[in-house]
């Protein structure tokens, strides 16, 4: 199967693999969202089919809940679940200190809800996007569209008054329309080309009223199980 893939979708499908071993009978486990997490939950189902694995899954995105079911994973609310045994997700970018930005593929904030409920996190990655400073990938900001222009201005003002490099924020787009999330919410990507100090923005950023969330995961992730191109699997703590 892997030897029909691309060096680039080989190295997520052996991540996901791999980070599949993790999961435990009788486990409750966030799904995460993403081409590389999609290949995580496929292996969940197949071994919910073919070995009796019983778990039940809180996806972070309703393109994962439908990709859960369909391959047979119980699917069941963060509400009923009240807590998780581990999430496996995707990432954008991770450091040495395994911080991460995600949200490139729109689901950060029910991403972040559900890592933070997570005894553990585990990321699956290609190795392109272990990075030694985040910020090459733009920072997703999950705002309000009420007034969106006005924290965006915001956004700008602050990356200013902090003296991140870059600075260019933008409104996400799907064609001419704004990208809207699943909890009825716009994006702002914010193209910063390094953040030294990915904790300080984090929470400067949450403190402006129409922010609400950004895709850097500080402190969350545990494990790293990256993927290469050519078939091998690493795994950094
Ligand atoms: C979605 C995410 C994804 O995990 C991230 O964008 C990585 O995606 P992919 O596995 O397709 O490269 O954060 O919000």
């Amino acid at each position: 199967m892997s030897q029909d893939l691309s060096p680039v979708e080989r190295a997520k499908y052996v991540a996901a693999r791999r980070a599949a071993e993790f999961v435990e009978e009788g486990m409750q486990v966030g799904l995460g969202t993403g081409s590389t997490a999609a290949w995580m939950v496929r292996r969940l189902g197949e071994r919910v089919r073919e070995d009796g694995l019983k778990i039940r899954g809180v996806p972070t995105s309703t393109r994962t809940a439908e990709l859960a079911r369909e391959v047979g994973i119980e699917v069941i609310t963060l509400e009923e679940a009240g807590w998780l045994d581990l999430t496996i997700d995707g990432a954008d970018e991770f450091d040495h200190a395994l911080n991460l930005i995600k949200g490139g593929g729109g689901a950060l904030l029910q991403e972040k809800i559900v890592a933070t409920a997570s005894e553990r996190m585990i990321v699956i990655a290609d190795a392109a996007k272990d990075v030694g400073t985040l910020g090459a990938f733009p920072l997703p900001v999950e705002v309000t569209p009420f007034g969106w222009p006005v924290t965006q201005g915001l956004v700008e003002k602050l990356l200013a008054a902090m003296d991140v490099p870059g600075r260019a924020v933008a409104l996400r787009r799907v064609g001419e329309r704004p990208y809207v999330t699943d909890e009825g919410n716009h994006i702002l990507d914010l193209q910063l080309g390094r953040i030294e100090d990915p904790a300080a923005l984090a929470l400067a950023l949450n403190q402006i009223p129409g922010v609400v969330e950004n895709g850097l995961f500080i402190g969350l992730c545990t494990l790293v199980v990256i993927g290469h191109g050519d078939g091998r699997v690493e795994l950094r703590e």
